[in-house]
């Protein structure tokens, strides 16, 4: 079995699914989550490499963790994914992030790890890929989860190179059309993986996934748990026995 294989093979675990009322309490649990997995990771090893999810859906998260107290010290951040626009454009995963926490952070500057995709897709997938294959394994990636059940910018019918770790990403059906992502390999090459997913929007593709269609978030695995965490609008009715919070 191919290397890549068995990294897969091996990474595909039982993904846990965890219910919760709302979007809150979601972002309450999330944020618990980073804090719990931060302590386990600097107790362990003296650092804690967390890649963070863009879109909407961990903003709140992030905001939680402005009133948490952690040895931020040993934090380093990096991005699963990012838009090819500027800086500084409000669009920007980054930006997002920086302004829902971590502007306000006492995280130090130099172990925040950006995407340069202002440089362009592919010469910034290539810097990216390079910086995370020095960081790899993760402590803890966190992803959300698109309509159409993409991940990342890793979207349905875009084939991903299998040896790649950061991917340009061209025609994205969620503008901007120009983004770089980490590939499944690179976001499954953590110790735990965090999938948010908040929202009626997000119902149908739940339940293709639950029902094993094969979507770019159901290909995201981890070297030991997947949790994928869910208010009660994107769960819908399908969950019967399942962790309900
Ligand atoms: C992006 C994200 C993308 C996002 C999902 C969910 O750049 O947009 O990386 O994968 O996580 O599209 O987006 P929301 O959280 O905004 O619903």
């Amino acid at each position: 079995m191919r290397n890549v294989d068995l990294f897969m093979d091996m990474s595909q675990q039982k993904v846990k699914w965890r219910v919760f009322e709302d979007a809150d309490r979601v972002a309450e649990y999330v944020a618990q989550q980073m804090l719990a997995a931060a302590a386990r990771a600097i107790a362990r090893r003296g650092e804690f490499k967390c890649v963070l999810a863009g879109g909407r859906s961990p903003l709140a998260a992030y905001r939680q963790l402005l009133n948490s107290d952690a040895d931020w010290r040993y934090w380093k951040i990096y991005f699963g994914d990012e838009r090819c626009a500027p800086a500084d454009d409000p669009q920007r995963n980054s930006k997002a992030a920086a302004e829902a926490w971590l502007a306000q952070s006492p995280i130090a500057p130099e172990n925040v790890f950006y995407i340069q995709a202002e440089q362009g897709a592919e010469r910034a997938a290539a810097a990216y890929g390079k910086r995370v294959q020095e960081a790899m394994p993760f402590d803890l990636v966190l992803l959300g989860m698109g309509e159409d059940g993409h991940t990342a910018s890793l979207f349905p019918g875009h084939a991903e190179p299998e040896h790649e770790l950061a991917l340009a990403v061209h025609d994205a059906p969620k503008p901007p059309p120009d983004r770089v992502s980490l590939s499944s390999l690179a976001l499954s090459s953590s110790s735990r993986v965090l999938i948010i997913v908040t929202g009626a929007g997000k119902h149908a593709a739940v339940r293709r996934w639950r029902a094993g269609e094969d979507l770019p978030v159901s290909r995201i695995g981890a070297l030991e748990s997947v949790q994928v965490v869910l208010d009660r609008d994107a769960a819908g009715e399908a969950f019967q026995g399942e962790d309900v919070l």
